[in-house]
């Protein structure tokens, strides 16, 4: 109750005032006469200095104070002698809340591996670049919905468990109940998932859109904002087996309108966070400077990472379709000698990452939205263009991140619609509920997924997709 977090103390604390502070010990050192203790609880990224005076806290007490341990100050804020902060609290009384025995706390007070980090995926939000990385994924998360809410969009709650493969990708993941050790067959010697706890096969979600697209033809604009699972075996800086996209749907837009949106949207965001994240990201910048530094000269940045996220903000994207991609990368070599390890020859292949990357990072230098691809490669949901060649999808590619949002004009006319199915062998007969809004009272309508965790690389810097979320789901790795 009479707890004072650290954040609002450093905002606005009058020397003087009686406080009390509850957090956990970031460091101790000691002199002969007084002992140090930096303690942070993660309100803010600054931690907060007691001076504990042997006078008045025992021994055994401030012995206890090591890193990691959890404890509850009770003091006085008077004005700091040393340069750090203006203020300090000085103890007038300590309660050890749980102890962290030095010899076995894995989080010590020096530079981690991420990979050690990732290991101690459940103690690592105890140091600072996680804990500015979570603080930022709120804010993220909650630019996101207040953009969509000032803008009049429902938020709607698509479901976890289906029976669809949105993107017929065949990735996902299967939910059953059934007895592994007495599976049920069919005559035909198939799993029997009519006798499974849905009477019917079924996995969990690889996108929201489908459920999207439903509410969009009542509501008009709606966006989805959940998990999603794809079970893609991919060990790259940039998957997850289980991410969080944000997918709005709108009735009456065509693909131009949903570009609008996209970007308009993106720097929304991001430019909230440049605002409300400012010491978080100052220190994120000084940790990637850091890095940039350790790389070869030729691999690094010409930009710091607030100087990234300031660009994206106030520079209007590139648009380009994807046959113009094609034209460019067909006459690119990415640097002096080296091809790339996929050569770009026939129109129609898809865009593997080291072309986006050298779309967004050498050729343009901006964030780039492509359009028009190819039906091929595409989803069979995407609206077919007049030439009968591609459909109306967007893909916006980031510089670091490369793919950052994919979406699409919809294709609402029944007979296209079914025409495109009917060739992809997607059954009819099951998709229909999701025919049916093409049947009664269609409309024109585009959308888009962002996933939300490259979203937040983008915004944090980090080179690792696994490093903002707290518990990465990736092959191999469900332990936390
Ligand atoms: O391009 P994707 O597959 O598009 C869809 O799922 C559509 N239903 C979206 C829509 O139009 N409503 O995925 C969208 C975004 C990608 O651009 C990427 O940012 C992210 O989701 N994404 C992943 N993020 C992390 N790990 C993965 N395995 C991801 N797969 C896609
Ligand atoms: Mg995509």
């Amino acid at each position: 109750k009479d707890r004072t977090k650290i954040r609002k103390l450093i905002e606005s604390a009058p020397e003087g005032s009686q406080v009390t502070l509850m957090g956990w010990v970031r460091t101790k050192r000691s002199n002969k006469n007084v002992t140090f203790i930096a303690l942070n609880d993660g309100s803010c990224i600054q931690n907060y200095q007691l001076v504990a005076d042997p006078s008045r806290i025992s021994e055994e007490i401030l012995k206890k104070a090591n890193t990691g341990a959890c404890l509850k100050a009770q003091g006085r804020v008077v004005a700091s002698q040393g340069s750090g902060q203006s203020t300090e609290l000085l103890a007038e009384r300590i309660d050890i809340l749980g102890e962290a025995d030095p010899e076995k706390y894995p989080i010590q007070p020096k530079k981690h591996s991420m990979e050690f980090l990732r290991e101690n995926a459940h103690l690592r939000v105890r140091t600072s670049t996680f804990a500015a990385i979570f603080r930022i994924r709120h804010h993220l998360a909650y630019a996101i919905h207040k953009y969509f809410h000032d803008k009049g969009f429902f938020y709607i709650h698509s479901p976890i468990i289906t029976a669809s493969d949105a993107e017929g990708a065949g990735e996902t993941f299967r939910v059953t109940t059934l007895d592994l050790n007495k599976l049920p067959k069919t005559e035909e010697g198939l799993v029997d998932f009519r006798q499974d706890f849905f009477e019917r096969e079924t996995n969990l979600t690889v996108s929201g859109q489908l459920e999207g697209e439903l509410a969009a033809m009542a509501l008009s604009d709606v966006y989805t904002f959940g998990p999603t699972f794809r079970a893609e075996n991919s060990n790259t800086t940039r998957h997850l087996a289980e991410f969080w996209m944000i997918e709005p749907e709108m009735a009456f837009y065509d693909a131009e309108d949903n570009q609008d949106l996209a970007e308009d949207f993106l720097q929304y965001i991001i430019s909230y966070v440049l605002t409300h994240c400012k010491e978080d990201l100052a220190f994120l910048d000084k940790r990637a400077a850091e890095e940039e530094k350790s790389k070869k000269a030729d691999q690094r940045s010409d930009l710091g990472l607030l100087d990234r996220l300031a660009f994206v903000v106030n520079n209007r994207f590139v648009r380009i379709t994807y046959t113009e991609a094609w034209e460019i990368l067909r006459n690119s070599k990415p640097n002096k000698k080296k091809k790339f390890a996929f050569p770009i020859e026939e129109w129609g292949t898809d865009l593997q990452s080291e072309h986006e990357r050298y779309l967004v990072e050498k050729h343009f230098n901006k964030p780039v939205i492509i359009t028009d691809y190819p039906k091929a490669i595409k989803s069979f949901y995407m609206r077919q263009n007049e030439d009968g060649k591609t459909v109306a999808a967007m893909d916006i590619l980031f510089p670091g991140i490369g793919e950052i949002v994919g979406g699409s004009q919809r294709e609402e006319r029944l007979d296209k619609l079914s025409a495109r199915m009917e060739e992809l062998q997607i059954s009819q007969d099951e998709m229909w509920w999701y025919l049916d809004t093409r049947r009664f009272g269609t409309a024109p309508h585009a959308g888009f997924g962002l996933g939300f965790e490259r979203l937040v690389q983008f915004v944090t810097g980090m080179g690792n997709i696994r490093d903002v979320i707290p518990f990465p789901r990736t092959p191999g790795n469900a332990e936390f």
